[in-house]
């Protein structure tokens, strides 16, 4: 099957091109401007490098490749730094492009790095986790982590293009993978409710890499996530409704030290924000149960015994995305239609808390 297009709209649109083994397609998002590009992966990732490199050798480009750390190790100010400096020596001019390949930890600092040099250089993206493919190389988000929390410096960076080879799934632990399918799993209750029909018809499927439905399922979240950010990228509204579940979501990733994959801690978050949205009266039981059910049956958390209310409660309101000490949460309105609920009873939040 050929690949998949899918358009980010914007001051400068870009494509997101889906696949199995497409490597071949780089060149083109790279573009003919370039001469030399600097190839970004994660330390690890050398086989699925491979193919991305002899297919810009190819295409004609000098190709520079920079392993850097695995995992979040890779957003630290050290390696940018580190990097920068490999820039000068490769002499990287306005004209050249950075791919970051990897999981989001790599296309964020990537893409950040990217932004910051030369005042920015144009970035090219080749998530290889679900989480990458689906949420953090769309969207124009870039960052590194400082001490005082995550993704605290950054740039908005849209990518010149993203290449999402579904074939790299095949070696991402089934852990990693189905943390990635909760942000699909959140796409569909914000915007595209087919996306939770094809899970429940086959929730297994669903659960590891190859499923019978990957390619589907993969392509409609990012088509989701793409229109959201095409309207706002800089977080003036729209944007907002990608926070389903993350609220307390980041509350859990804190209060567990990191120690939970994102998906999990946003499983549970989707949990919690489906029962203040019953609790508040606006969203039905059946939509709120089916949380449970769809998140249960791809292996996500869908309870939460052993953090303190309090603690999180206090984290929650020191979330960055929220305004001051005001509480901002996103709730369902129903299937598919998410909406604000500002500053919400203490004790419905306590009572939701108590239910997952
Ligand atoms: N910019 C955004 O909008 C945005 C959105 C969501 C998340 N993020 C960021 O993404 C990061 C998390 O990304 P992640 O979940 O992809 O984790 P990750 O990047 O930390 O990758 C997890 C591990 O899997 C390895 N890996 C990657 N691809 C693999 C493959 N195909 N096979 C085997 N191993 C593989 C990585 O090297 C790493 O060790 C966080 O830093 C988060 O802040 C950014
Ligand atoms: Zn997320």
């Amino acid at each position: 099957m050929s690949a998949t297009r899918i358009r980010v709209g914007g001051e400068r649109p870009y494509e997101v091109v889906v696949g199995h083994g497409i490597a071949g397609e780089l060149p083109a998002l790279v573009g003919d401007q370039a001469r030399t590009v600097v190839l970004v992966h994660a330390e690890g990732l050398e086989s699925l490098a491979r193919p991305a490199r002899e297919a810009l050798g190819a295409g004609g480009y000098t190709v520079r490749t920079e392993p850097v750390p695995p995992g979040e190790a890779a957003k630290d100010i050290g390696v940018a730094s580190a990097l920068w400096s490999r820039l000068a020596v490769h002499r990287i001019s306005r004209s050249d492009v950075i791919i970051g390949l990897g999981g989001g930890a790599v296309t964020d600092l990537a893409g950040f790095v990217a932004a910051t040099w030369l005042r920015g250089v144009r970035a090219v993206l080749v998530p290889t986790t679900l989480l990458a493919i689906v949420d953090a190389a769309i969207g124009g988000k870039t960052g590194i982590n400082i001490a005082a929390g995550k993704n605290l410096v950054g740039a908005f960076h849209p990518p010149a293009g993203v290449l999402a080879d579904l074939d790299a799934l095949g070696s991402l632990p089934r852990r990693e993978y189905v943390s990635g399918m909760a942000e699909v799993i959140k796409a569909g209750f914000i915007a595209d409710p087919a996306i939770l029909g094809l899970i429940e018809q086959d929730p297994a499927g669903a659960a590891a890499p190859g499923g019978p439905h990957e390619r589907e399922l993969v392509e409609r979240a990012i088509r989701m996530k793409a229109a959201v950010v095409a309207a706002d990228l800089r977080e003036a509204g729209q944007r907002e409704m990608l926070n389903y579940g993350h609220t307390l979501g980041h509350a859990i990733e804190r209060a567990e030290d990191y120690a939970i994959p994102h998906g999990e801690a946003v499983a549970l978050g989707m949990m919690f924000a489906a029962a203040v949205g019953r609790l508040a009266g606006r969203l039905d039981q059946a939509t709120a149960e089916r949380h449970g059910e769809i998140l249960g049956a791809v292996g996500l958390p869908v309870s939460y015994r052993s953090g303190s209310w309090p603690d999180l409660r206090d984290a929650m309101s020191v979330d960055k995305k929220t305004r001051g000490r005001h509480l901002r949460l996103v709730v369902l309105d129903g299937l598919a239609r998410p909406g604000i609920l500002a500053d919400p009873p203490e004790d419905l939040l306590a009572q939701a808390f108590a239910e997952v």
